[in-house]
This record gives C-alpha cells, sequence and structure tokens, in this order.
C-alpha cells in the first residue's frame, strides 16, 4: 500500500488539435479512477484549457503546461498564474526540460513562477532532471539536489505540501530509454531527503514525487513498485486514450 495517492500526469506538449483533444477528453472523462485512488492530470496546449476545463468530471484534472510570474505586464505571447485561475485552470506544469533547454528557464524563474503559482493557489508540478553528461560524471544526485534547493527557495510547508515535483532524467524524455526503476527511486529518494533537510520528514513524506522519461504501459507497474516513486509524467504514451487508462489503472493496482 502506498503511503502518498499516486499522480498519473500526461504531457501533451504541442500535440493535439482542438477536435483530438476533445474525443480524447470523451474517452476518458467517466473511466478514470476515483481522485482518491490515483490523481489523474493532463497538461494541455493553454488553448484548449478553457474547452477542456468545462468537459472535465471530478476525477480528471486540467492543467497548463507553462506560465509566467508576473502577475502581469509587457510580455509577448505568455499566460499569467491570474489568467489561468481566471478560466478555472487549478493545476501547472513548471520547468520542463523543453522549457529550460529551449526558452531558456533557469532554476530562478523556476522559483518565482513556483511562488507564482502557489500565490494563485495552483497546484504545481515541477520538474528537475540531469543529462546524460551528467549522469555520466557521477553528479546526478548533487545536480538534481541543487535543483530541488533552489526550486523550494521561499516556499512554506504548507506550499512545499501542496507541490508535485517530477523527476524526468533528460537523457529518458522521448527516446525510449528509462532509467532503471532502481535508479530512479535513488535519485527520488535523495530529492526526499533534500526536501526533508529543508522542511522535516512531515512533509517530506507527504510530498508525490513522480519519474517521467519514457514510461509506458509495459513498465509503468516496475517504476510504481518502488518505495518511493509516486507516479509518472507521461509524454508520448499519454497521448493514445487507451494507453492513458492503462497508465492510470496501474497506479491504481
Ligand atoms: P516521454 O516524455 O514520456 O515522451 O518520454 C515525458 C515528458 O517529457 O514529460
Amino acid at each position: 500500500m502506498k503511503k502518498r495517492i499516486p499522480v498519473i500526469a500526461g504531457n501533451w506538449k504541442m500535440f493535439k488539435t482542438r477536435d483530438d483533444a476533445l474525443a480524447f477528453i470523451y474517452q476518458v472523462n467517466t473511466k478514470v479512477p476515483a481522485i482518491e485512488e490515483v490523481e489523474t492530470i493532463l497538461f494541455v496546449s493553454p488553448i484548449y484549457l478553457r474547452t477542456l476545463i468545462k468537459r472535465q468530471e471530478d476525477n480528471l484534472r486540467i492543467g497548463a503546461q507553462n506560465m509566467h510570474f508576473a502577475e502581469e505586464g509587457a510580455f509577448t505571447g505568455e499566460v499569467s498564474a491570474n489568467m489561468l485561475t481566471n478560466i478555472g485552470t487549478t493545476h501547472v506544469l513548471i520547468g520542463h526540460s523543453e522549457r529550460r533547454q529551449y526558452f531558456a528557464e533557469t532554476d530562478e524563474t523556476v522559483n518565482q513562477k513556483l511562488l507564482s503559482a502557489h500565490a494563485h493557489k495552483l497546484t504545481p508540478t515541477i520538474c528537475v532532471g540531469e543529462s546524460l553528461e551528467t549522469r555520466e560524471a557521477g553528479k546526478t544526485n548533487e545536480f538534481v539536489r541543487n535543483q530541488i534547493k533552489k526550486a523550494f527557495k521561499g516556499i512554506s510547508k504548507e506550499n512545499a505540501i501542496k507541490t508535485i515535483v517530477a523527476y524526468e532524467p533528460i537523457w529518458a524524455i522521448g527516446t525510449g530509454k528509462t532509467a532503471t526503476p532502481q535508479d530512479a527511486n535513488d535519485t527520488i529518494k535523495s530529492i526526499r531527503q533534500t526536501l526533508q533537510e529543508l522542511y522535516g520528514s512531515s512533509v517530506s513524506e507527504k510530498i508525490r514525487i513522480l519519474y517521467g522519461g519514457s514510461v509506458n504501459p509495459k513498465n509503468i507497474s516496475e517504476l510504481l513498485n518502488e518505495s518511493d516513486i509516486d507516479g509518472a509524467l507521461v509524454g508520448g504514451a499519454s497521448l493514445n486514450p487507451q494507453s492513458y487508462l492503462e497508465l492510470v489503472t496501474a497506479a491504481v493496482k
């Protein structure tokens, strides 16, 4: 029996038309298990957020893939936390490695976004993870611990508990290469240890830490069997309704 309610989050990235997104929602909406058993979130394109939120049933959460940290301002093309909550958004993904790599996000902006998300009562999922180079140099834990410390700067205990963390080794994203369950669990343990040093174990034991990187219906169970892996952040395998439902169902067992 898991200590924490598992989370299965799909990250649709820049995929799906509005019609595809609607067809998906209608197929999975009433089939996802109760929120007390597993929390299901879909991070979708911001232009479909409102459409999907209007149709989401009680057990499915729709979230944004990004947000700006400023309240408002001259930031062409960006979306604020206030704009997200104004249309009923409850969840947001922050600091995905693709955002860090292609859109110049840093540990500092990730921290500012996390602070802003909490100030607006959005539930954030923040991503951390090392490159292949860092892993091969044997510096994974040091690197990820540093990302966590910087991301949580100024975050209260109450808000730390509400934050979901996703550990996604960059070399495993979209490559078909998954970290072994043991390796993923070891790094996640080190993340939990860092959170314990920051907030104490009454907080760190409550924070959900997910694994992400080439998770699919075949490998999810062995990942979830590990002591500290509380769910998954899934890209490719979350795009198909059947495969998404298989992932979600695996988390209930
Ligand atoms: P993937 O993506 O499951 O396609 O590897 C995971 C992610 O980027 O969140």
